[in-house]
């Protein structure tokens, strides 16, 4: 039987879950799961490039758990697993970052953006961050990453660290392919739509979380910023609030902008933005009431997680084992 190829991605735990992270990611690692083997991260690890309160930061993480599965990642046919239990990830990150360039870290986007929004903390971590991404995609033997819009050029970095080691040493990793898809991929801010939805997001209401109730997004959605003209059309250039809502309705409901733009003709911007409000609502209602759920059962995430971590290891452990080698590290007996 043909092994079934691999998927890797991950989410930092450093805020909660938001509507960007779903439609940029989980809805599609929920689509593509059935045909890969899937192994889908809580990357600790990386939050730790900004300061987390400790506390937050644990109840989020196990938070994020429930939300996984509560989008429909089955625990029992995907690794689910948060990465700082499996210490490859770490290890397998110092040796890339033996192989990656400063010159190539110093053109990150986000290490740029990220930099110059937190100028008394840009932490060699936060430089580094690239490296331990690669670490995580190609411990794996991963095929394919499903991630939004940001993470490609992680991503592309990530393949040239690998060439570059196979290159060196022989077919050590397998260089692995981006999957974005072609609506959500980036997801605007409800309150400045020139900027990504963020979970930092400072703007209130600006950002829909998982877990928010029915009201705070239908008062998001209300008070979302258009523009002063009255036509429902996708046009991202000079209408970027409307184009953002029509992506998040077209993500939420599977209808195409054609569709959506006739059905809104004639009527006001109002109406639309009710519409787009409850179909978010009802898209993310059973995600909130089964992670609600999840959330009162410690006992099964935490097997989830431990499960996880030992059959996350297992996989991590063979890439490292081979990298140690081809390095000419004397073999641990
Ligand atoms: P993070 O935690 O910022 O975001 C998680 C995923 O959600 C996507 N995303 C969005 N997509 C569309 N619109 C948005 N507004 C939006 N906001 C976030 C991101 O593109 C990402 O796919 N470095 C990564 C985490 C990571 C990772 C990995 C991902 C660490 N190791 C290995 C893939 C493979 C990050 O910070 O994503």
């Amino acid at each position: 039987m043909d092994q079934k190829k691999r998927i890797f991605s991950g989410i930092q735990p450093s805020g909660d879950l938001t509507l960007g992270s779903y439609m940029g990611a989980i809805k599609n690692w929920v689509e593509l799961s059935g045909g890969y083997e899937c192994f889908y991260c809580i990357v600790d690890l990386h939050a730790i490039t900004a300061r987390q309160v400790p506390a937050e930061l644990r109840k989020r993480t196990l938070s994020q758990i429930a939300q996984y599965i509560a989008c429909g990642l089955d625990p029992d046919n995907n690794t689910l697993f948060i990465q700082s239990h499996v210490p490859a990830h770490a290890e397998l990150a110092w040796v890339l970052e033996c192989y990656t360039m400063f010159g190539e870290l110093s053109r990150m986007t986000q290490f740029k953006d990220k930099s110059s929004k937190n100028a008394d903390n840009i932490n060699a971590g936060l430089f580094t961050y690239p490296a331990l991404m690669a670490a995580d995609i190609l411990l794996y033997q991963t095929d394919l990453v499903p991630i939004g819009d940001d993470q490609k050029q992680h991503v592309e970095l990530t393949r040239d660290i690998a060439q570059r080691f196979n290159a060196v040493y022989g077919d050590v990793f397998k260089v692995p392919e981006h999957f974005i898809p072609k609506i959500g991929a980036r997801i605007m801010s409800l309150q400045v739509p020139e900027n990504k939805m963020s979970k930092s997001d400072a703007a209130a209401g600006g950002c829909v979380y998982l877990m928010d109730s029915p009201d705070v997004i239908m008062k998001a959605f209300k008070r979302a910023v258009t523009d002063s003209d009255t036509v429902v059309r996708y046009d991202p250039e000079s209408k970027k609030g409307i184009s953002n809502l029509m992506t998040i309705y077209s993500a939420a409901t599977g209808k195409s902008f054609a569709e959506i733009e006739n059905a809104f003709a004639g009527k006001g911007y109002g109406d639309f933005k009710t519409a787009v409000g409850e179909s978010v609502v009802e898209l993310l209602r059973p995600i909130r009431e089964r992670a609600e759920t999840l959330l009162k059962n410690k006992d099964y995430l935490t097997e989830v997680y431990k499960k996880g971590a030992d059959r996350a290891a297992r996989t991590a452990a063979g890439t490292l084992r081979k990298v140690y080698k081809k390095l000419g590290f004397v073999e641990r007996q």
